[in-house]
């Protein structure tokens, strides 16, 4: 009987062993952050980082080739989150600036358009805004 109880214990050990590795696999990805807001605005960052920040700057402070969204026009009350949805889907006809027309952004879904517009938000919130028309 004796091999048959071994066989069973390094079983065991090996399953326990698996069942390590996961954890560590899992805790490593999701960055040992268990805070859901937070993993949403580090998500938000990257995709606006990706998708917006060449033209509005990684500081959304803007750039040569497009405005800030610190600026006090983008604002909630006037530049709700369904104009920042539609400027990503449709594109935008320059009218508050002299930057040109801003192109639809292709290739976002519906979840990753809402992680920008919250990382925006948040980023507005913390760093308050920008007199419009800039001084
Ligand atoms: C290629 C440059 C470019 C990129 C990339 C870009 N934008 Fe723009 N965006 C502009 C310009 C230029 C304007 C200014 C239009 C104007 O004069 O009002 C603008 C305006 C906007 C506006 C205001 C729309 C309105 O109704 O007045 C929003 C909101 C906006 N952008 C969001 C985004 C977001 C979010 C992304 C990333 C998903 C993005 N933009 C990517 C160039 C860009």
């Amino acid at each position: 009987m004796e091999p048959t109880s071994t066989s069973k214990r390094s079983h065991r050990a090996r399953a326990v062993l698996v069942a390590a590795v996961a954890m560590v696999a899992v805790v490593s990805c999701s960055g040992g952050d268990d805070d859901p807001e937070a993993a949403t605005a580090i998500d938000g960052a990257a995709l606006y980082e990706q998708s917006c920040a060449s033209c509005h700057g990684s500081d959304l402070r803007g750039t040569d080739q497009g405005p800030s969204h610190l600026s006090q026009v983008y604002a909630l009350d006037h530049h709700p989150d369904a104009s920042f949805r539609a400027a990503i889907t449709q594109g935008t006809r320059a009218h508050h600036w002299q930057f040109g027309d801003m192109e639809p952004v292709a290739g976002l879904d519906e979840d990753e358009i809402d992680l920008i517009i919250g990382y925006v938000r948040e980023q507005q919130d913390l760093n308050g805004f920008e007199p419009y028309p800039p001084e």
